[in-house]
Order: C-alpha cells, then sequence, then structure tokens
C-alpha cells in the first residue's frame, strides 16, 4: 500500500469533519468554474469522501454522468454512503488508481461509467499537493479530456500577500496533515496553458483554476515546460 493511500485510510475518519467546513467556499467556486450542463460527463480524479458528489451529479442531471475514482477504499466508502444520502443515482465509484491501468484500459474504465472515454469536465480537488507523480496525473487527465474540455483544479499552496507571514507555520502543517507538498509549482503549471482562468481564496492560501483543451492540444511537448 502507498504512503498516501496509507495516510487517507488513517484520516478518513475525520476527513469531513476538517476538510468540509474549511473548504466549502473554495468547493462552490470550483463548482461554478466547471460551469456544468445537463447531459455532462464529469470525471473527479481523487474524489475521496465525495464531498463534491453531489452538487455534480444535481447539475448534470439524470442524463448526466459522475465518475469518482479514488484509490483510498476507506474514503470511498463514505463517498459510497454520502451517494446513498443524497439519492446519486447517475454517480459511480471507481477503486483504483488513475495512473494504474494503462491508457487504452482506463479509457474502457470510463466508457464503462459514463458512457464516454473523453468526459466533459475533469475535476482534481486537493488531489495535486499530494498526490506523488502529479504531472503525470495531469498529463493523463489531459489524455482523456475531451477536446474543448474543462479542466478544473482547486488545490492548496502556501498563503500569498501579507498572510504569507504565517507561512513557515502553515507550511508544514498542511503537508503534515494533508501528507503532501504544497509548494509544487502546480499553479505555474497551469498557468502556463493559453485559456487558464485561476482565482484564490483563503488568504491565497487555495486556488481555483480553470483550464480549457483547445482542440487536441498535447501537453507536455506542445505546452508545459517540465524538465
Ligand atoms: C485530499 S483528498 C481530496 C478528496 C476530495 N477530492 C475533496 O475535495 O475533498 C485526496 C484523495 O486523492 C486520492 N488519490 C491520491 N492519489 C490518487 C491517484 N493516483 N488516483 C486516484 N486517487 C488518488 C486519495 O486517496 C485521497 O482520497
Amino acid at each position: 500500500m502507498s504512503a498516501t493511500r496509507r495516510w487517507y485510510a488513517r484520516i478518513a475518519p475525520i476527513y469531513d469533519l476538517v476538510c468540509r467546513p474549511l473548504y466549502a467556499g473554495p468547493r462552490r467556486a470550483a463548482l461554478r468554474a466547471m460551469d456544468l450542463q445537463v447531459g455532462h460527463k464529469v470525471l473527479e480524479i481523487g474524489c475521496g469522501t465525495g464531498l463534491n458528489l453531489p452538487m455534480m451529479s444535481a447539475a448534470v442531471g439524470t442524463r448526466g454522468r459522475v465518475l469518482g475514482i479514488d484509490t483510498t477504499t476507506e474514503m470511498l466508502d463514505r463517498a459510497e454512503a454520502r451517494l446513498d444520502r443524497f439519492d446519486c443515482d447517475n454517480v459511480a465509484l471507481y477503486n483504483g488508481d488513475i495512473m494504474a491501468p494503462p491508457l487504452a484500459a482506463l479509457k474502457g474504465i470510463l466508457r464503462k461509467h459514463m458512457d464516454t472515454a473523453h468526459p466533459d469536465v475533469i475535476l482534481c480537488s486537493y488531489l495535486f499537493a499530494i498526490a506523488p507523480g502529479y504531472k503525470e496525473l495531469f498529463e493523463r487527465a489531459w489524455q482523456v479530456l475531451r477536446p474543448g474540455g474543462h479542466f478544473v483544479m482547486v488545490d492548496t499552496q502556501p498563503f500569498q500577500g501579507a498572510w504569507r507571514l504565517l507561512n513557515p507555520l502553515a507550511v508544514p502543517i498542511a503537508n503534515w496533515s494533508g501528507g503532501g507538498n504544497v509548494r509544487r509549482p502546480t499553479l505555474e503549471l497551469l498557468s502556463s496553458l493559453p485559456l487558464t482562468e485561476i482565482e484564490t481564496h483563503l488568504g491565497g492560501s487555495v486556488f481555483v483554476a480553470r483550464t480549457r483543451k483547445l482542440g487536441n492540444m498535447r501537453l507536455l511537448d506542445d505546452y508545459l515546460p517540465f524538465s
């Protein structure tokens, strides 16, 4: 079991207690950024306890589909209970690592659960700061996103502006509690793409970024300054 999975299995029982109130505002902002339409097919990578799923389910309606993928069974168990409470019949969950199957197999999984291998919208919510291999993860999401589709990321970073004074204390706490690294240059990665819109919340410590896939544009080769 990976360190990330072990960590989220351990904190699953208290995840909602902390993350639901703390990130309610950015979650609503991410939902607005997704600009979901009735009938949309939406993928959330690392859906965790499913805090975003009922909102997405309601927005896409009965003709739409939502798929939440997550590696951690203990987080997904909570997501499943939430879906039952909200009667989210148009949402499916898949227990697995988005990076594990070969691309063709991943497309098969998407097709099975959402009737398409190319979602209209992909959401990564508090994933990139904690996921190992986050650049490859971004590339993978991009490969399956439908041309013209929206990629929305909401994530943590160090405080900005005057709030930066809190960083010597806040950054280690955020890294410890999330089991990741909030100093990863994820926002720079997205900013280098055309059509990226960004807003920040909570003293700049949370950002919501939306970008759109132009045509069949490839990510790593064409745009991103990856080393
Ligand atoms: C911080 S939680 C975020 C949960 C949810 N998106 C939210 O907004 O509250 C990150 C989740 O990503 C999952 N995760 C990490 N790496 C993953 C991967 N490669 N594939 C699928 N899920 C992953 C973890 O198991 C964890 O549940």
